[in-house]
């Protein structure tokens, strides 16, 4: 089959590999329709990570079921399903609780989470290629109705419509909130959405990118650019100087924020901190890694991300962070596509055909022509 493989650093390449077959009777074989790159795609592509050459890229996958394994009970071949990115295995002690996202099995290593196309987190290839393998099936995939309908909106059922939902969640929204959501790329615009269906009476996106900012007032929320000053006090200044109830961090460290220029590590999160009045919640869907690649300390090595604890204290704040647990939102959130109460396929910008993976990496990579979310279609010619 067809696959988006890696070969190095700023290479990709669409070439043949061995389809994936059935390996153990709860897997299934999936057709793959639509599968999205990813901003921890672009980090495999440009070698910030340690993926090792001929590994497949993709974990936002969604496709028509073509084989299952003997033990699957619920679905069957020509069944439309899109895959979670966190792959689970449905019956761990987090899994049973519903944080589908720290699965204990999935990995098959000591890292508490699985995920598909990743490195270290279990031996699950990517989807971006016209076949995928999905284990735990009967748990993993969740059935999308039949045809076409919506393909654009499901497929971001894989990650970024819960990873933004899931920023909600962990700082708390509720009916009413003022929320604040720093960055405004798919995983945030996500989260602003999602507060907006939430409720919140009002939502501030920052970000310093004219054409994301665009699609979070497209939407209703209210853009803050951070090139006009300091957000937080911008955002102060608009909620008669109390701060927002709500604040989701939608950057992470480093691999988003990360431009030369953003040398603190926890810039976004001390942001926040600032952003939120007393006892408010904070969400932290925004991957942070343990230590600072680039601030290395002579007498202790690599220097660790720091977190502003003193503010965090005195403001009394909750923090909560961690991977989506796709598996506990994916299907409301689908419910709310079906009825039309959500699109959320206004962040998709580009939609091309699997073949032009190398050029749309390397785009993509430029952040050029507002790339934002990159579908590609492996059965398009
Ligand atoms: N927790 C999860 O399960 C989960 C799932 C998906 C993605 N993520 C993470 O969420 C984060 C966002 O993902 P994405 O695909 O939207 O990433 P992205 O890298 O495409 O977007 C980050 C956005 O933040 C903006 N930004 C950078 N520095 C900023 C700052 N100081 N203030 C405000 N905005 C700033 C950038 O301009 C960009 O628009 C990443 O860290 C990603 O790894 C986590
Ligand atoms: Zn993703
Ligand atoms: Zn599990």
């Amino acid at each position: 089959m067809r696959a988006v493989v890696y070969h190095g650093p700023f290479e990709a390449a669409v070439e043949e590999v061995p389809d994936p077959r059935i390996e153990q009777p709860d897997d299934v074989i999936v057709r793959i329709t639509s599968t999205c790159i990813c901003a921890s795609d672009l980090c495999i592509y440009e070698g910030r990570t340690a993926a090792e050459p001929g590994t497949v890229f993709g974990h936002e996958d969604l496709g028509i079921i073509e084989e299952v394994g003997a033990g699957v009970i619920a679905l069957e071949p020509g069944d439309r399903v899109v895959l979670p990115f966190t792959v689970a295995c449905g019956f761990c002690k987090n899994c049973v609780a519903g944080a589908t996202g720290s699965c204990l099995t999935a990995a098959l290593s000591r890292a508490a989470c699985g995920a598909a196309g990743q490195v270290a987190l279990g031996p699950h290839a990517g989807g971006q290629a016209e076949y995928l393998r999905v284990p735990c099936a009967d748990f993993n995939c969740l059935p999308l109705p039949a045809g076409t309908e919506h393909e654009s909106d499901y497929v971001l059922l894989a990650d970024v419509f819960p990873s933004g939902y899931h920023g909600c969640e962990l700082a708390g929204v509720a009916p009413g909130d003022t929320v604040a959501v720093y960055g405004a790329d798919p995983v945030g615009l996500m989260a602003a959405y999602s507060a907006l269906l939430c409720g919140a009476s009002r939502v501030f996106v920052v970000d310093d990118v004219p054409d994301r900012l665009a699609r979070a007032r497209q939407i209703g929320a209210i853009a803050v650019d951070a090139a006009d000053g300091d957000p937080a006090q911008q955002i102060r200044d608009q909620t008669d100087g109390a701060g927002t109830d709500r604040g989701v961090d939608a950057v992470g460290y480093p691999f988003a924020a990360w431009t030369g220029d953003r040398d603190e590590p926890a810039s976004v999160l001390y942001q926040l901190v600032q952003t939120v009045r007393p006892t408010g919640g904070l969400g932290v869907p925004g991957s942070c890694v343990p230590f600072v690649r680039d601030l290395v300390d002579e007498d202790v090595g690599q220097r660790m991300s720091l977190v502003a604890i003193g503010a965090l204290f005195d403001k009394g704040l909750r923090l909560g962070t961690g991977q989506a647990n796709v598996k506990r939102y994916d299907r409301q959130l689908r419910d709310l596509i079906t009825a039309g109460r959500a699109t959320p396929s206004f962040v998709v910008s580009h939609e091309l055909p699997l073949d032009e993976a190398p050029t749309v990496y390397h785009d993509f990579g430029q952040r050029s022509d507002g790339h934002i979310k990159v579908v590609l279609k492996p059965d398009a010619g």
